[in-house]
């Protein structure tokens, strides 16, 4: 926590990526907290089969399902911890609008 004229608090926000931050959580919400893995993985229950993303590949459509996406973000994820990525470190993406972006970024978070 941090202390200012001898009063302390939980920051709001931070730029250390190991520090602490307070939650604002909304107590009049019914929704219980859950990770974006978790999310994710629930929507693969519901929605496995059904097309997450399409993208055009060389003038054709390329389409991929929601088991798909969450399968090859896994796979990005333990890449970039097979490279290297550690734990509250950070990715950076260099890329246009795309499927591999998308799947980098849940990647990352996949990877913590
Ligand atoms: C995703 O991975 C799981 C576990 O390896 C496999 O059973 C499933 O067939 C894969 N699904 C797709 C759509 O690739």
């Amino acid at each position: 926590s941090e202390c200012r004229n001898g009063l302390c608090f939980e920051p709001l926000w931070t730029t250390f990526a190991d520090s602490v931050v307070k939650l604002r959580i909304d107590h009049s919400c019914s929704q219980i907290p859950i990770t974006v893995h978790q999310m994710f993985k629930e929507t693969v229950d519901k929605y496995g089969p059904l097309n997450a993303m399409a993208s055009k590949k060389n003038g054709e459509w390329e389409k991929i399902t929601f088991a798909e996406y969450y399968n090859l973000s896994l796979k990005a994820a333990k890449s970039f911890l097979k490279l290297g990525l550690e734990r509250f470190h950070s990715v950076a993406i260099l890329g246009f609008n795309s499927p591999e972006w998308f799947i980098s970024a849940v990647g990352a978070i996949f990877a913590g």
